[in-house]
């Protein structure tokens, strides 16, 4: 009977998998505040997306890790970087045809002081008496994005918050004959407590100062509106709202406003939160889990970015 009356259904073609790429052969490192997520050279991150693919899974987000960083997040661009190279093994191979590859474009990655963006040269790094300057950011995310598109990514997604950059991305793309690539904009994307194992698993934890001069504040919903109402009108053709379950009512009023196909990531911090209650058998694994990610699609995402998405297919069976 609640099977025939249910209202909200979890699928795994509607679940992402993010895969954490790092240099190397055979490197499968065990993220340790995220049981279960790996830093994974690219020969293991196939193996892991052939896994995704059989599991029926809708796709993967891509995140590197470059050999060095830099000032100028060269990594982030460069042709023969840690995603590029992935991306070309990934969608060279048939088997992993069912899946959507999305890359994500930052730089936060990949410059030497863990900002989402370019630090003025003659900024105090101190604290936060910083400057991220945007427009020179933006260009380096565009051109990462141009990058990543020509080495396969079937869509780009910058996570960023820079202002301008769907536009920049857009136009970058299209100037090149890449205008089939579309791009999923992290369009509402607060700065959370809640990325902190992520910068563990990326190395990214900003050396000095925090993200808030370019990430939301959480307490605004109708910002959160504003940001996507931007994304849209510069090109975005879907977005992702993120975190997920602290910001469920942000994403019912996203879905209420908006008709663009919307996603929600269950970030790190909401993946490793459950996995401490799990350790701790303060909490049932299987249900919690399917529980999280049921309350997201109910609040209106289309598809879920989330750590569990192998687990939450297999238990989907
Ligand atoms: C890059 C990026 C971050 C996440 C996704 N893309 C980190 C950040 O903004 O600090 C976080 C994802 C997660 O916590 O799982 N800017």
């Amino acid at each position: 009977m609640r099977s025939l009356v249910r209202e909200t259904h979890l699928r795994p073609g509607a679940l992402v998998c993010p895969l954490f790429l790092c240099p190397g052969e055979g490197v499968r490192r065990e993220i340790g505040s995220m049981p279960g997520v790996f830093n994974l050279s690219i020969d293991e991150a196939v193996k892991e997306a052939e896994v995704c693919a059989a599991l029926g899974l809708g796709g993967l987000l891509l995140f590197g890790l470059p050999e060095e960083k830099d000032e100028q997040a060269s990594g982030a661009w460069a042709d023969d970087g840690t995603v590029q190279r992935g991306l070309r093994v990934l969608k060279g191979m048939r088997a992993l045809d069912s899946l959507v590859v999305i890359a994500d474009v930052c730089l936060c990655e990949y410059t030497s002081h863990g900002h989402c963006g370019v630090v003025a040269a003659n900024a105090v790094r101190d604290g936060d008496r910083y400057e991220i300057e945007n427009d020179k950011s933006v260009e380096l995310l565009a051109k990462t994005a141009v990058s990543l598109a020509r080495a396969g990514a079937d869509v780009v997604a910058p996570s960023d918050m820079m202002d301008g950059r769907v536009e920049a991305i857009r136009g970058a793309l299209d100037a090149r004959g890449l205008e089939g690539t579309p791009i999923l904009s992290y369009a509402s994307k607060v700065a959370s407590a809640f990325y902190g194992p992520f910068r563990e698993a990326a190395d990214s934890a900003p050396q000095f100062g925090d993200r808030r001069g370019y990430q939301m504040d959480g307490a605004n919903r109708r910002e959160a509106m504003r940001e996507i109402d931007l994304d849209v009108a510069e090109g975005a053709d879907m977005v992702l709202m993120k975190p997920a379950g602290p910001y469920l009512d942000v994403i019912r009023a996203a879905r209420e406003r908006f008709d663009v196909p919307l996603g929600a990531y269950q970030v790190s911090g909401e993946y490793s939160m459950l996995q401490a209650a799990f350790a701790r058998g303060w909490l049932e694994p299987e249900r919690a889990m399917l529980e999280s990610l049921t309350s997201i699609r109910r609040a209106g995402a289309d598809f879920i970015v989330t750590y569990f998405a192998k687990e939450a297919a297999r238990a989907l069976g």
